[in-house]
C-alpha cells in the first residue's frame, strides 16, 4: 500500500500498526497541532464494493456521534488522495491483554478496567452499534488505568467478504462467539461473549480457549456449549461472584448469557462494591484489634455485633440479588434454627403464664382458707 505524506488536514507521523482492514498512523492535525490516529482503508476497497465503503462511512459517522469517556472519539471520516480514512482520538497505551496481570494492578484495579470497557461497549450498544471484533487490541489502557474501546462501528467492515483478504479468517478466533464462528446473524450478545474472553484473560493471565491451530479453534467454538473452568481456579484471589459474572458471559447459547451489557455492568459494579467493602472491613477490623491491644480500651462488643448483623443482612441482600437459589437455601438454613429457638421461647412463655395462673389460684384458695383458720 502506497502511503501519502498528508491526508486531508492531517500530516502522517508514524505507523502505529496494521490490521485486517488497513493501516493505522499517528498523525498531526494542521493549525491546532492535535495528535490523532488515522486509519487508512486499502485503495482497492472502493473498486471492490462502493456500497460497502458507503456503509463504512455511515457507521463511522454513527460512531462519531457517541461521545463517552471509555470510547475512542471518532473525529470524522474523509476521502483524500485516493484513500478513505477515519480520524480518531490517539490513545497512548497498551492493549488490555494477559500482560496486564503481571503489572502493578490489584484485583480491584483490574475489575475497574473491565467495568470501564463494559461501560464503553454499553454506550455504543445504546445507539445500536455492535462491535463484532472485541479483543484486547481494540481495548487499550494507560498508566492511570483509564480504558478506551477502539474501532466501534469500524470493525463491521471486516466481516464483509469483499474486503476480506483471501485465506484470512475475519474476527479473532480466540475471542469469537460461537454464533459468529458458525457465520450466523449476530447481535449485541456476541460482544458480551468476546468481552467475557477478554475479562477471563485480564483476571487470570491466560486465554480460556486454546487449540493447536485456528481451524480447530473455530470448529471447537462452533460447538461450544458450556463456559470454561471458572476464573478462580487460576487466580485464587478472585471471589465466587466474579467467577459467576465471567462464566455467564461465556455460555455457547446466547440466551444463557447476559442479555445486555448494561446488566453486565450492573453486576460488575456490585462485585466491585463487595470486593472493596470486604477489603475495607478487613483493614478496619485489623486496625481496631491493633488499637485495642495497644491501648487496652474496652471493646464496644454491642456496636460491633450490630455492625456485623447489618453487614450479614446486607450480604444476604446482595446474594439475593445475584443468586436467588443460593440465598434461599442460606436463608432457610438460618431461619429454621431461629424459628425453632423462637418456638422454645414461646413454649417457655406459655408455661410461665400457666404456672403464674396456677400460683394465683393456689394463693386465692389459701386466702379463702385463712379466715376459717383464725
Ligand atoms: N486510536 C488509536 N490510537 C492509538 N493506536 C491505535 C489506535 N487505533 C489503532 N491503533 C493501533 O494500531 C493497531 C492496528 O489497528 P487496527 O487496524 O484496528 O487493527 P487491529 O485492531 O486488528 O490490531 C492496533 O493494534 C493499535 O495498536
Ligand atoms: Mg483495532
Amino acid at each position: 500500500m502506497r502511503i501519502p505524506e498528508k491526508i486531508g488536514k492531517y500530516r502522517l507521523i508514524s505507523e502505529l500498526g496494521a490490521g485486517a482492514m488497513g493501516v493505522v498512523f499517528k498523525a498531526q492535525q494542521d493549525v491546532i497541532s492535535r495528535v490523532v490516529a488515522i486509519k487508512l482503508l486499502p485503495d482497492e476497497a472502493e473498486r471492490g464494493d462502493p456500497a460497502l465503503v458507503k456503509r463504512f462511512r455511515n457507521e463511522a459517522l454513527a460512531a462519531a456521534k457517541v461521545i463517552h469517556p471509555n470510547l475512542v472519539t471518532v473525529y470524522g471520516v474523509g476521502n483524500d488522495v485516493g484513500f478513505h480514512f477515519i480520524a480518531m482520538e490517539y490513545v497512548e497505551g497498551k492493549p488490555l491483554d494477559a500482560t496486564v496481570q503481571t503489572e502493578k494492578w490489584s484485583l480491584s484495579d483490574l475489575l475497574s478496567m473491565c467495568i470501564q470497557a463494559a461501560r464503553g461497549i454499553a454506550a455504543a450498544h445504546s445507539v445500536g452499534i455492535i462491535h463484532r471484533d472485541m479483543k484486547p487490541k481494540n481495548i487499550m489502557y494507560d498508566q492511570e488505568g483509564l480504558v478506551k474501546v477502539l474501532d466501534f462501528g469500524i470493525a463491521r467492515i471486516g466481516e464483509d467478504s469483499l474486503l476480506t483478504k483471501v485465506g484470512t479468517i475475519m474476527g479473532s478466533p480466540p475471542y469469537m462467539s460461537p454464533e459468529q464462528a458458525r457465520g450466523e446473524h449476530v447481535d449485541a450478545r456476541t460482544d458480551i461473549f468476546s468481552f467475557g474472553v477478554v475479562m477471563y484473560e485480564v483476571l487470570t493471565g491466560v486465554r480460556p480457549f486454546t487449540a493447536p491451530d485456528t481451524r480447530t479453534m473455530i470448529l471447537e467454538r462452533q460447538k461450544l456449549k458450556n463456559p470454561p473452568p471458572v476464573v478462580s481456579i487460576l487466580n485464587r484471589e478472585v471471589p465466587w461472584y466474579i467467577d459467576r459474572i465471567v462464566s455467564k458471559c461465556l455460555y455457547g447459547d446466547p440466551r444463557k448469557r447476559y442479555q445486555t451489557v448494561k446488566a453486565l455492568v450492573d453486576d460488575l459494579l456490585l462485585a466491585q462494591y463487595l470486593l472493596d467493602s470486604n477489603r475495607v472491613a478487613c483493614t478496619v477490623l485489623a486496625d481496631v484489634c491493633k488499637k485495642a491491644a495497644e491501648n487496652s480500651f474496652c471493646i464496644p462488643w454491642k456496636r460491633i455485633g450490630r455492625t456485623l448483623l447489618a453487614a450479614l443482612l446486607f450480604f444476604l441482600l446482595c446474594i439475593l440479588a445475584m443468586a436467588p437459589q443460593v440465598s434461599m437455601a442460606f436463608l432457610l438454613a438460618l431461619l429454621v434454627p431461629l424459628f425453632t429457638l423462637e418456638l422454645f421461647k414461646v413454649r417457655r412463655f406459655v408455661k410461665g403464664m400457666v404456672d403464674r395462673q396456677v400460683e394465683k389460684e393456689i394463693r386465692s384458695k389459701q386466702k379463702k382458707k385463712a379466715p376459717v383458720a383464725s
